[in-house]
Protein backbone atom coordinates (compact mmCIF):
# COMPACT_ATOMS: atom_id res chain seq x y z
CA UNK A 1 0.00 0.00 0.00
CA UNK A 2 2.97 2.59 0.77
CA UNK A 3 6.76 1.87 -0.94
CA UNK A 4 9.35 4.29 -0.41
CA UNK A 5 12.92 3.57 -2.46
CA UNK A 6 15.84 5.46 -0.95
CA UNK A 7 13.61 8.47 -0.59
CA UNK A 8 15.46 11.71 0.10
CA UNK A 9 14.38 15.27 1.28
CA UNK A 10 16.73 17.89 1.63
CA UNK A 11 16.09 21.46 3.09
CA UNK A 12 19.39 23.51 2.52
CA UNK A 13 22.15 21.78 4.37
CA UNK A 14 19.73 19.39 5.96
CA UNK A 15 19.17 15.79 5.04
CA UNK A 16 15.56 15.38 6.67
CA UNK A 17 15.07 12.31 5.13
CA UNK A 18 18.04 10.08 4.23
CA UNK A 19 17.59 7.39 1.22
CA UNK A 20 14.51 5.66 3.80
CA UNK A 21 13.00 2.09 1.88
CA UNK A 22 10.69 0.59 3.44
CA UNK A 23 6.89 -1.04 2.67
CA UNK A 24 4.25 -0.61 4.22
CA UNK A 25 1.04 -4.02 3.68
CA UNK A 26 -2.86 -3.45 3.69
CA UNK A 27 -4.35 -2.98 6.62
CA UNK A 28 -0.55 -2.56 8.66
CA UNK A 29 -0.40 -0.57 11.17
CA UNK A 30 3.11 1.24 10.56
CA UNK A 31 5.22 3.38 13.05
CA UNK A 32 7.69 5.42 12.50
CA UNK A 33 9.49 5.61 15.83
CA UNK A 34 12.50 8.70 16.74
CA UNK A 35 13.09 11.56 18.76
CA UNK A 36 12.55 15.31 17.80
CA UNK A 37 14.25 16.48 14.20
CA UNK A 38 14.29 12.38 13.00
CA UNK A 39 12.71 12.98 10.31
CA UNK A 40 8.89 11.64 10.90
CA UNK A 41 6.87 14.47 9.60
CA UNK A 42 8.65 14.97 7.00
CA UNK A 43 8.52 11.76 5.49
CA UNK A 44 4.63 11.84 5.97
CA UNK A 45 4.67 15.30 4.40
CA UNK A 46 6.51 13.63 1.59
CA UNK A 47 4.13 10.59 0.88
CA UNK A 48 1.16 12.43 1.70
CA UNK A 49 2.50 15.10 -1.61
CA UNK A 50 2.39 17.89 1.22
CA UNK A 51 6.35 18.42 -0.27
CA UNK A 52 7.91 16.85 -2.77
CA UNK A 53 11.46 14.11 -2.41
CA UNK A 54 14.74 15.45 -3.69
CA UNK A 55 15.51 11.81 -4.84
CA UNK A 56 14.01 8.60 -4.51
CA UNK A 57 10.22 7.52 -5.17
CA UNK A 58 7.76 6.89 -3.13
CA UNK A 59 4.46 5.20 -3.76
CA UNK A 60 0.79 5.37 -2.17
CA UNK A 61 -2.30 2.78 -3.03
CA UNK A 62 0.63 1.95 -6.27
CA UNK A 63 0.41 5.91 -7.13
CA UNK A 64 3.47 7.89 -7.69
CA UNK A 65 3.19 10.54 -4.84
CA UNK A 66 5.27 13.58 -6.94
CA UNK A 67 3.33 12.75 -10.48
CA UNK A 68 -0.09 11.74 -9.38
CA UNK A 69 -0.82 13.97 -6.38
CA UNK A 70 -4.31 13.93 -7.01
CA UNK A 71 -4.96 10.01 -7.32
CA UNK A 72 -2.49 9.61 -4.17
CA UNK A 73 -4.86 12.31 -2.12
CA UNK A 74 -7.94 11.11 -3.09
CA UNK A 75 -6.98 7.78 -1.42
CA UNK A 76 -5.54 8.92 2.26
CA UNK A 77 -6.51 10.57 4.97
CA UNK A 78 -4.46 13.02 7.46
CA UNK A 79 -4.06 13.81 10.60
CA UNK A 80 -1.05 16.76 11.25
CA UNK A 81 1.05 17.16 13.88
CA UNK A 82 -0.25 20.65 14.72
CA UNK A 83 -3.89 20.83 15.30
CA UNK A 84 -5.34 22.66 12.07
CA UNK A 85 -8.89 22.84 12.76
CA UNK A 86 -10.60 25.76 11.72
CA UNK A 87 -11.13 26.98 16.19
CA UNK A 88 -14.69 29.25 15.47
CA UNK A 89 -16.35 26.20 13.34
CA UNK A 90 -18.32 23.83 15.45
CA UNK A 91 -17.26 20.02 15.38
CA UNK A 92 -20.04 19.22 12.77
CA UNK A 93 -18.95 21.90 10.59
CA UNK A 94 -15.38 20.89 10.53
CA UNK A 95 -16.70 17.52 9.08
CA UNK A 96 -18.98 19.25 6.74
CA UNK A 97 -16.12 21.93 5.45
CA UNK A 98 -13.86 18.71 4.68
CA UNK A 99 -16.99 16.82 3.44
CA UNK A 100 -17.90 19.48 0.68
CA UNK A 101 -14.26 19.40 -0.21
CA UNK A 102 -13.95 15.85 -1.30
CA UNK A 103 -17.26 16.57 -3.03
CA UNK A 104 -19.42 14.24 -0.85
CA UNK A 105 -23.15 14.53 -1.53
CA UNK A 106 -25.09 16.05 1.17
CA UNK A 107 -26.68 12.70 2.43
CA UNK A 108 -23.53 10.72 2.60
CA UNK A 109 -21.89 13.73 4.52
CA UNK A 110 -25.07 13.28 7.01
CA UNK A 111 -24.20 9.89 7.34
CA UNK A 112 -20.82 10.07 7.81
CA UNK A 113 -20.43 12.84 10.06
CA UNK A 114 -22.87 11.10 11.93
CA UNK A 115 -20.71 7.67 12.05
CA UNK A 116 -17.88 9.95 13.44
CA UNK A 117 -19.17 11.85 16.15
CA UNK A 118 -20.65 8.29 17.64
CA UNK A 119 -17.00 6.45 16.60
CA UNK A 120 -15.09 9.51 18.45
CA UNK A 121 -17.40 10.02 21.39
CA UNK A 122 -18.21 13.57 20.68
CA UNK A 123 -21.90 13.50 19.73
CA UNK A 124 -22.80 16.09 22.82
CA UNK A 125 -19.88 18.35 21.49
CA UNK A 126 -21.17 18.31 17.96
CA UNK A 127 -22.39 22.36 18.03
CA UNK A 128 -19.87 23.18 20.17
CA UNK A 129 -17.12 25.89 18.80
CA UNK A 130 -13.61 23.66 18.62
CA UNK A 131 -11.87 26.16 20.45
CA UNK A 132 -14.14 24.89 23.48
CA UNK A 133 -13.04 21.56 22.81
CA UNK A 134 -9.77 19.79 25.33
CA UNK A 135 -6.60 18.42 23.75
CA UNK A 136 -7.67 14.71 23.80
CA UNK A 137 -11.00 15.98 21.76
CA UNK A 138 -9.06 17.98 19.07
CA UNK A 139 -6.65 15.17 18.45
CA UNK A 140 -9.66 13.09 18.07
CA UNK A 141 -11.90 14.92 15.55
CA UNK A 142 -8.07 15.13 13.40
CA UNK A 143 -8.56 11.59 13.19
CA UNK A 144 -12.47 12.12 12.37
CA UNK A 145 -12.20 14.69 9.85
CA UNK A 146 -9.04 12.75 8.28
CA UNK A 147 -11.62 9.89 7.69
CA UNK A 148 -14.32 11.58 6.06
CA UNK A 149 -14.28 10.57 2.77
CA UNK A 150 -13.54 6.97 3.90
CA UNK A 151 -9.62 7.13 2.72
CA UNK A 152 -7.94 3.85 2.57
CA UNK A 153 -4.59 4.70 4.06
CA UNK A 154 -4.73 7.08 6.86
CA UNK A 155 -1.49 9.09 7.74
CA UNK A 156 -1.41 9.91 11.59
CA UNK A 157 1.29 12.54 12.70
CA UNK A 158 2.18 12.01 16.77
CA UNK A 159 -1.82 10.73 17.07
CA UNK A 160 -1.41 11.19 20.82
CA UNK A 161 1.25 14.18 21.63
CA UNK A 162 0.07 15.80 24.77
CA UNK A 163 -2.89 13.45 25.73
CA UNK A 164 -2.89 11.54 29.33
CA UNK A 165 -2.21 8.35 29.74
CA UNK A 166 -6.18 6.99 29.77
CA UNK A 167 -6.71 9.60 26.55
CA UNK A 168 -4.14 8.17 24.86
CA UNK A 169 -5.42 4.62 25.13
CA UNK A 170 -8.63 5.59 24.07
CA UNK A 171 -7.15 6.93 20.69
CA UNK A 172 -5.25 3.48 20.80
CA UNK A 173 -8.50 1.55 20.87
CA UNK A 174 -9.97 3.94 18.18
CA UNK A 175 -6.94 3.07 15.77
CA UNK A 176 -7.23 -0.34 16.74
CA UNK A 177 -10.42 -0.40 15.57
CA UNK A 178 -10.28 1.42 12.24
CA UNK A 179 -7.31 -1.76 11.58
CA UNK A 180 -9.97 -4.06 11.82
CA UNK A 181 -11.85 -2.10 9.18
CA UNK A 182 -9.29 -2.69 6.74
CA UNK A 183 -7.69 0.94 6.59
CA UNK A 184 -3.69 1.26 6.44
CA UNK A 185 -2.28 3.41 9.02
CA UNK A 186 0.97 5.10 9.06
CA UNK A 187 1.44 6.82 12.20
CA UNK A 188 4.63 8.62 13.59
CA UNK A 189 5.55 8.89 17.48
CA UNK A 190 8.23 9.55 19.95
CA UNK A 191 6.15 7.03 22.67
CA UNK A 192 7.88 4.10 23.47
CA UNK A 193 4.47 2.56 24.16
CA UNK A 194 3.07 3.39 21.73
CA UNK A 195 5.26 2.15 19.14
CA UNK A 196 4.81 -1.25 21.03
CA UNK A 197 1.28 -1.64 21.83
CA UNK A 198 -0.28 -0.22 18.67
CA UNK A 199 2.30 -1.01 15.74
CA UNK A 200 2.58 -3.94 13.73
CA UNK A 201 6.05 -3.08 11.98
CA UNK A 202 7.96 0.30 13.37
CA UNK A 203 10.78 1.96 11.73
CA UNK A 204 13.06 3.46 14.27
CA UNK A 205 14.35 6.51 12.92
CA UNK A 206 17.05 8.88 13.70
CA UNK A 207 18.82 12.08 11.68
CA UNK A 208 16.57 10.84 8.57
CA UNK A 209 17.72 7.37 8.41
CA UNK A 210 15.68 4.47 9.41
CA UNK A 211 17.98 2.49 11.82
CA UNK A 212 15.95 -0.87 12.61
CA UNK A 213 12.88 -1.83 10.54
CA UNK A 214 11.00 -5.04 12.27
CA UNK A 215 8.39 -6.29 14.56
CA UNK A 216 8.19 -4.57 18.42
CA UNK A 217 8.97 -8.20 19.09
CA UNK A 218 11.39 -9.18 16.44
CA UNK A 219 13.43 -5.74 17.17
CA UNK A 220 13.67 -6.39 21.03
CA UNK A 221 14.76 -10.18 20.50
CA UNK A 222 17.58 -8.91 18.17
CA UNK A 223 19.43 -7.26 21.11
CA UNK A 224 18.85 -9.53 23.86
CA UNK A 225 15.11 -9.67 25.35
CA UNK A 226 16.11 -9.37 29.41
CA UNK A 227 18.49 -6.09 30.33
CA UNK A 228 20.44 -5.81 33.13
CA UNK A 229 20.53 -2.00 34.47
CA UNK A 230 23.59 -1.53 36.32
CA UNK A 231 24.20 1.91 38.73
CA UNK A 232 27.47 3.44 37.99
CA UNK A 233 29.15 6.81 39.17
CA UNK A 234 28.04 8.58 35.59
CA UNK A 235 24.10 6.94 35.96
CA UNK A 236 23.29 3.67 34.22
CA UNK A 237 24.64 1.00 32.35
CA UNK A 238 22.89 -1.27 30.09
CA UNK A 239 23.67 -4.86 29.23
CA UNK A 240 21.15 -6.75 27.01
CA UNK A 241 20.84 -10.85 27.60
CA UNK A 242 18.88 -13.44 24.98
CA UNK A 243 17.18 -14.83 28.43
CA UNK A 244 16.19 -13.94 31.61
CA UNK A 245 17.91 -17.01 33.18
CA UNK A 246 21.78 -15.88 31.53
CA UNK A 247 20.63 -12.12 33.03
CA UNK A 248 20.08 -13.39 36.37
CA UNK A 249 23.59 -15.67 36.21
CA UNK A 250 25.63 -12.52 35.41
CA UNK A 251 23.92 -10.62 38.12
CA UNK A 252 24.90 -13.27 40.56
CA UNK A 253 28.61 -12.72 39.87
CA UNK A 254 28.89 -8.98 40.17
CA UNK A 255 29.22 -6.89 42.44
CA UNK A 256 26.83 -3.23 42.07
CA UNK A 257 22.87 -2.25 42.32
CA UNK A 258 20.94 -3.75 38.92
CA UNK A 259 17.52 -3.92 37.92
CA UNK A 260 16.31 -6.93 35.66
CA UNK A 261 13.92 -6.27 33.36
CA UNK A 262 12.09 -6.83 29.62
CA UNK A 263 13.54 -5.28 26.90
CA UNK A 264 11.92 -2.72 24.91
CA UNK A 265 11.77 -0.64 21.87
CA UNK A 266 14.10 2.79 23.75
CA UNK A 267 16.62 -0.03 24.80
CA UNK A 268 16.65 -0.73 21.46
CA UNK A 269 17.74 2.63 19.96
CA UNK A 270 20.14 2.48 23.08
CA UNK A 271 21.81 -0.26 22.16
CA UNK A 272 22.40 1.43 18.70
CA UNK A 273 23.15 4.65 19.33
CA UNK A 274 24.10 5.16 22.62
CA UNK A 275 21.39 7.85 23.41
CA UNK A 276 18.21 8.45 24.91
CA UNK A 277 14.82 8.67 22.11
CA UNK A 278 13.43 11.04 24.90
CA UNK A 279 15.30 12.89 27.76
N1 LIG B 1 10.27 23.28 5.90
C1 LIG B 1 11.48 23.04 6.44
N2 LIG B 1 12.55 23.83 6.17
C2 LIG B 1 13.76 23.59 6.69
N3 LIG B 1 14.02 22.56 7.52
C3 LIG B 1 13.03 21.73 7.82
C4 LIG B 1 11.70 21.92 7.30
N4 LIG B 1 10.90 20.94 7.80
C5 LIG B 1 11.68 20.17 8.58
N5 LIG B 1 12.96 20.64 8.60
C6 LIG B 1 14.10 20.03 9.31
O1 LIG B 1 14.15 18.68 8.97
C7 LIG B 1 14.50 17.87 10.10
C8 LIG B 1 13.42 16.83 10.35
O2 LIG B 1 12.26 17.49 10.82
P1 LIG B 1 10.87 16.72 11.06
O3 LIG B 1 9.85 17.72 11.41
O4 LIG B 1 10.60 15.84 9.89
O5 LIG B 1 11.25 15.81 12.32
P2 LIG B 1 10.30 14.95 13.25
O6 LIG B 1 10.94 13.60 13.37
O7 LIG B 1 8.90 15.02 12.81
O8 LIG B 1 10.46 15.70 14.66
P3 LIG B 1 9.37 15.92 15.85
O9 LIG B 1 9.40 14.66 16.68
O10 LIG B 1 9.95 17.08 16.62
O11 LIG B 1 8.04 16.22 15.26
C9 LIG B 1 14.71 18.85 11.24
O12 LIG B 1 16.09 19.13 11.32
C10 LIG B 1 13.93 20.06 10.82
O13 LIG B 1 14.47 21.23 11.37
MG1 LIG C 1 7.16 15.60 13.65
Amino acid sequence: MIQLNELTKRFADIVAVDRVSLEVKASEVFGLLGPNGAGKTTTIRVLTTLCKPTSGTAFVGGHNVLSEPIAVKNLIGIAPQAINLESDLTVRENLEFHGRLHRMTRADRDKRIKELIEFIGLVEKQNSPVEHLSGGMKRRLLIARALMHRPKVLFLDEPTVGLDPQVRRKTWEMIRELKTKGITIFLTTHYIEEAENLCDRVGIMRKGRIIALGSPMALKKNIGETIIECREDNGYGYKFFKTRDEAIRYAEGIDCDVIIRESNLEDVFIKLTGERISD
